[in-house]
């Protein structure tokens, strides 16, 4: 596998009594992109679930083409594996369902509020503890036949293990606890609560997910700007659509984000 770059992979149980998200588990030492080499198990016929984590990320992915910073033994990187059949429409949403699962996942293992804020990161304390990337194909109008979940959570950083250019914007379990968890504990955690929110979005769609993502959301309430494809937008955050689009208003209209960078601003 051209992605690997240590060991060979190994395959270790996390525990999990989960259906299908981690019943394989592939474990490396370090590898480009977690993502990445899910994609490869993807085209060799590895099942949905699969899941691919590793130690290190030389080439971590993050989202609008940005890297992910992923050092040895740091933090968590894993990526799923998953067949949701669902139009591509329906795959972006899956980020912002991901964050509320880790969000939530963390919490009940730390007890640390977590935050999401849309599309994809984690927040707490005001700084990013985390974020989500999913890919999958760019079939319009087809079901999409595999998407890719990838999953970077902060857990062992203390303030200078950050690059000069996080500090201050980063945070950690650690810094934000004190200690370090265990970071198979929390990975079962985010993997079961996955499981369940995966389910319960492809059959009830965004609404079965809407009012834990009121409880979450930090920018709901809140005026933001949303800069898509060079275009910035603003308003003041109202809502989630039943299809995952964030809603803003503003002079009384109404309008649909689907993607894009958020940034909030002091209330006009
Ligand atoms: C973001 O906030 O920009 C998303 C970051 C996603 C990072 C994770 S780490 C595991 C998986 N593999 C990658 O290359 N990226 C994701």
């Amino acid at each position: 596998m051209s992605q690997v770059t240590s060991e060979r992979a190994s395959e270790r149980d996390l525990g999990l009594t989960t259906r299908f998200i981690g019943r394989r588990i592939h474990r490396y030492g370090s590898v480009a992109s977690t993502n990445a080499v899910c994609w490869e198990l993807a085209a060799r016929g590895e099942p949905e679930g699969t899941v691919v984590l590793a130690d290190e990320q030389t080439g971590g992915r993050g989202r609008s083409g940005r890297t992910w910073d992923s050092p040895a033994g740091m933090g968590i990187w894993v990526s799923i594996l998953l067949s949701p059949g669902l139009p591509v429409d329906r795959v972006a949403p899956l980020s912002v369902v991901t964050a509320i699962s880790v969000a939530d996942a963390l919490r009940t293992i730390t007890g640390v509020e977590i935050g999401v804020k849309w599309p994809n990161d984690l927040v707490a304390g005001g700084r990013k503890l985390g974020g989500v990337l999913v890919e999958s194909g760019e079939t319009v109008g087809d079901p999409v036949e595999s998407a890719v979940v990838g999953i970077g959570i902060d857990v062992a950083q203390d303030e200078d293990d950050f690059p000069p250019e996080l500090r201050g914007r980063a945070t950690s379990i650690r810094i934000l606890t004190g200690a370090t968890p265990d970071r198979d504990a929390l990975l079962a955690a985010i993997l079961t609560q996955f499981e369940e929110d995966y389910r319960r979005y492809v059959t009830g769609g965004f609404p079965a997910m809407r009012e834990r993502w009121r409880t979450l959301s930090t920018t709901l309430g809140g005026s933001i700007e949303v800069e898509s494809g060079g275009e910035r937008r603003s308003g003041k955050v109202v809502d989630i659509s039943d299809g995952g689009a964030l809603v803003i208003e503003a002079e009384g209209r109404r309008e649909e984000i689907w993607h894009g960078d958020v940034t909030l601003t002091p209330d006009p």
